[in-house]
This record gives C-alpha cells, sequence and structure tokens, in this order.
C-alpha cells in the first residue's frame, strides 16, 4: 500500500489546505481533520484510485470483522445486512493527541494507518499509539500486580485496526518529526 499511501497523504494534505478543519468539539486536539464524507460516494476525490483501493480493502476487512461479530454475540445470522459506511481522515503532527473516546451512532468502527512518524515506532513508549482500555466498569480499580487493563498499538502504515465503537480509545502524543495520517471510519449495521 506503499504507493497508495502516498497519494492518500496528499489528497489529505490538500484537504488541509483548503479546509475546512473540523477538529473543533471533537476528540482531536491540535491537528487535522477532514469532513466525515472522506469515504462517500459524494467526495470529489472518491473515483480517485487510491481511494477506490482503500475503500475495497476496508469493506473486505469489515465483512470479516462483521462475519464473526454476528458469530460471538448474534444468535442467529442476520438474513440480510446493509453496511453504511463513512469516514474521515485525522493528520497529527508533534504534540497532537486524541483524548479518550467512543464513536456514537456505530456499530463497528476503526482505523487505516497512513503514515506514522519515527517517534510513535518505539517498543517501550506510548507517543503517538493508539490506546484501547479495559471496557469492564471500574476495571481499574484495585489493578492486580502487572494487570493489562490498556492496550497500545503502534500505528503502521497499511494496517487497519477494527473494534467495537463503544470501546474507549485514545491516542497519545508524540515528539520529533513526521506526521501520523490516519483514516478512521465506522459503519452502521441495517440488519433484518
Ligand atoms: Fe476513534
Amino acid at each position: 500500500m506503499a504507493e497508495t499511501n502516498r497519494q492518500l497523504a496528499g489528497i489529505i494534505a490538500e484537504l488541509e489546505t483548503t479546509g475546512p478543519n473540523m477538529t473543533a468539539g471533537t476528540s482531536t486536539m491540535g491537528g487535522f481533520q477532514t469532513r466525515e464524507d472522506f469515504l462517500s460516494e459524494g467526495h470529489r476525490h472518491s473515483q480517485h484510485p487510491a481511494l477506490v483501493i482503500l475503500k475495497h480493502q476496508l469493506i473486505a476487512a469489515i465483512q470479516d470483522y462483521a462475519k464473526l461479530l454476528f458469530e460471538q454475540e448474534c444468535m442467529r445470522n442476520p438474513a440480510n445486512v446493509d453496511f453504511m459506511l463513512w469516514g474521515w481522515g485525522v493528520s497529527l503532527k508533534a504534540g497532537n493527541s486524541q483524548d479518550l473516546h467512543v464513536h456514537p451512532t456505530a456499530h463497528i468502527s476503526g482505523v487505516y494507518y497512513v503514515s506514522a512518524p519515527p517517534g510513535a515506532m518505539g517498543e517501550t513508549s506510548t507517543a503517538g499509539k493508539i490506546r484501547f482500555y479495559d471496557p469492564r466498569p471500574r476495571a481499574n480499580m484495585n489493578q492486580l500486580l502487572t494487570q493489562i487493563t490498556r492496550v497500545s498499538e503502534t500505528p503502521s502504515p497499511g494496517d487497519i485496526l477494527i473494534f467495537p465503537s463503544w470501546l474507549e480509545h485514545s491516542v497519545a502524543p508524540f515528539e520529533g518529526e513526521g506526521e501520523r495520517t490516519c483514516i478512521a471510519f465506522n459503519v452502521r449495521l441495517n440488519m433484518s
């Protein structure tokens, strides 16, 4: 996905230049965020080869995830499923972050990584990483020694992370050069 990522980064950089920046009122602290129509058919870049490739990859991964979700959570597989997908680009520089948040109105959420700064790639630091929190109420109360109640994942370009929309997550700031660019997405399932 290297060439696709280079093109996606270019599209998001262009949108940053032309605006608007949609970070206001969201969990994104600093940085740039596109409108939520980045993956929608009406977007003026919707037929760009990089977006066509990305959407193809996302839909395949979401369908795999949904299959697992139905097996694990539902009493039977639905006869019909409509996937409503929407997404937005987020570009963070040194010092920018995302507060703890969930994705209301969606069932499945995820993130695709376009670029990652060197400062986020270290094994020991949480800088620039996405962190997921144990969803059990009061899971952080009276923790056992070495108990794991939060998990950090390194943003690796080309990776897709998919998770339930109710799962709390945040992104820690990083220091140094580079941009951490991702495309976040939501899926709402209409099932019968
Ligand atoms: Fe998120």
